[in-house]
């Protein structure tokens, strides 16, 4: 579903709100977006002529199961399906993504919002990068994009993913790396650009899997893009480092300012009447999107030794630094076990509470009743000392150019197998862990009716 379909959508459902009166993107959008967060907002009006900005697009599960055509519960599997089968895209010309051609560009035509007054300066956010890496081909993924002039940003590039892969090895070879930025792009391409598969897996073959991408040849990069998309910055990831920050992330707290690569944009093309994707850092459409696409790989790396039900990233971590993991108890050791599996399936992930089958990993009470009536921390905790994690927390060990790193841990919160004397439990034993539900009731017909 493309970005002007869903805003359609939204506006028939009653979700949209439109700010029509004209907002500044320095500053003063990004307090909008955040009062209204939760919320799809167009702004038809932001003193960039000829263009509109749309933020909240992705910050609720139900906008994504809408553009996958499913329900909530049917998104996961959708993207376990896609990760599993991706389908090579095809190509389309004329692309609508290509309408405006602007060979001599200048990034000051974009609405590109400047977002806290500590910012190092306006921030490109909802930007999916493609490379082609040449030894694992296409590698799509996100990275922030810091501007530093009328053509030029510092990328916040991760250590040791597809885009710093590439880049180092086309660094070693003493040439810049070939990049095009994609912007306003498909709410199915966003979620299949934050997955992180294996290497060599093409993403935009996973979200040709989640619903029709076709594809455009850009012009001056020997790349190809969503032809779906609003804008597309095409450029090069140079050789050159320069100061990257400060900006807030997903913690919504200060992240460390580090010398990163510099990106020089050499053409911007668009659709007409383009829409600018503004996703607010430390926002919910930035913590689903960064949580959401990693369920599936979470699910599978449990599923893998244990009978796994359900995963959630949840809110309160972020939806990256903390996962339920619900699974249906067949031995002993199975709750260790899923907890070993979640940190497998979710490399940033910092903690993680297992739970049974009657319990609901969205809902935070039942989560948290069944640490309080299952779990025994001298038996059914786990901790890993100096693990490899993620940069975002700033309670980690975080040394510039080196992978982060932190202690992580694990809850078993099932009901327990054996007793203190390691006496297995019998299943009648075990259902006294279970809560018991008074029989549902229509209290309807003991109302008193006031109206007589
Ligand atoms: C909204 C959003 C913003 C992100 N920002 C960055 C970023 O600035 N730098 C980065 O390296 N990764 C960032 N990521 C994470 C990567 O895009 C993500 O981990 C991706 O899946 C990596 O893919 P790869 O393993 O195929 O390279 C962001 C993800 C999302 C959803």
């Amino acid at each position: 579903m493309n970005l002007r379909d869903f805003l359609a959508w939204a506006e028939r459902e009653g979700l949209l709100i439109t700010v029509s009166r004209s907002v500044d993107p320095n500053l003063e959008m990004a307090r909008i977006l955040h009062a209204l967060d939760g919320r799809p907002v167009l702004f038809t009006n932001p003193d960039r002529p000829g263009w509109q900005v749309a933020g909240g697009v992705c910050s609720r599960r139900e906008h994504f199961a809408r553009a996958l055509n499913t329900d909530l519960a049917g998104i996961v599997p959708r993207l376990i399906e896609a990760l599993q089968h991706p389908v090579p895209p095809t190509r389309v010309e004329p692309a609508p993504c290509q309408e405006v051609v602007h060979y001599e560009p200048d990034l000051g035509m974009l609405p590109i919002l400047k977002h806290l007054v500590g910012d190092g300066g306006p921030y490109v956010t909802a930007g999916v990068a493609v490379i082609r890496d040449p030894e694992y081909g296409r590698n799509a993924s996100f990275h922030r994009l810091m501007q530093i002039g009328a053509r030029t940003f510092t990328a916040r590039i991760v250590e040791g993913r597809g885009t710093d892969t590439a880049w180092r090895k086309a660094v070693a070879a003493q040439r810049d790396l070939e990049v095009a930025i994609c912007l306003g792009a498909p709410l199915h391409v966003l979620l299949a650009a934050a997955m992180s598969p294996a290497p060599g897996v093409d993403e935009l073959a996973i979200a040709q899997a989640l619903a029709p991408t076709p594809l455009a040849r850009c012009l001056t990069v020997d790349l190809e893009v969503p032809a779906e998309c609003e804008v597309v910055l095409e450029g090069r990831i140079t050789r050159r480092l320069a100061d990257e920050g400060p900006f807030i992330d997903l913690t919504e707290t200060w992240d460390i300012v580090r010398p990163q690569p510099v990106v020089e944009i050499d053409c911007i093309t668009h659709r007409r009447s383009p829409i600018y994707h503004a996703l607010l850092p430390g926002g919910l459409e930035h913590k689903l999107l960064m949580g959401l696409p990693r369920e599936p790989t979470l699910f599978q790396a449990v599923s893998e030794v244990a009978d796994c039900r359900l995963v959630h990233i949840t809110p309160g971590g972020m939806h990256w630094l903390h996962a339920v993991v619900q699974i249906v108890k067949h031995g002993a050791d199975d709750g260790r076990r899923a907890v070993e599996a979640a940190f497998r399936g979710h490399g940033s992930l910092k903690h993680v509470v297992v739970v049974d089958e009657d319990i609901d990993p969205f809902d935070p009470n039942q989560v948290e009743w069944a640490i309080a009536t299952r779990f025994q921390a001298d038996r059914d905790l786990w901790v890993f000392p100096d693990q490899p994690s993620s940069s975002l927390d700033p309670s980690a060990k975080l040394v510039p150019g080196q992978k982060a790193r932190s202690a992580k841990m694990g809850l078993d919160a099932t009901i327990p197998w054996h007793d203190a004397g390691g006496r297995p439990l019998t299943a009648e034993e075990r259902s006294g862990f279970r809560r018991v539900g008074y029989e549902p009731i229509d209290v309807a017909d003991y109302l008193e009716r006031r109206d007589g």
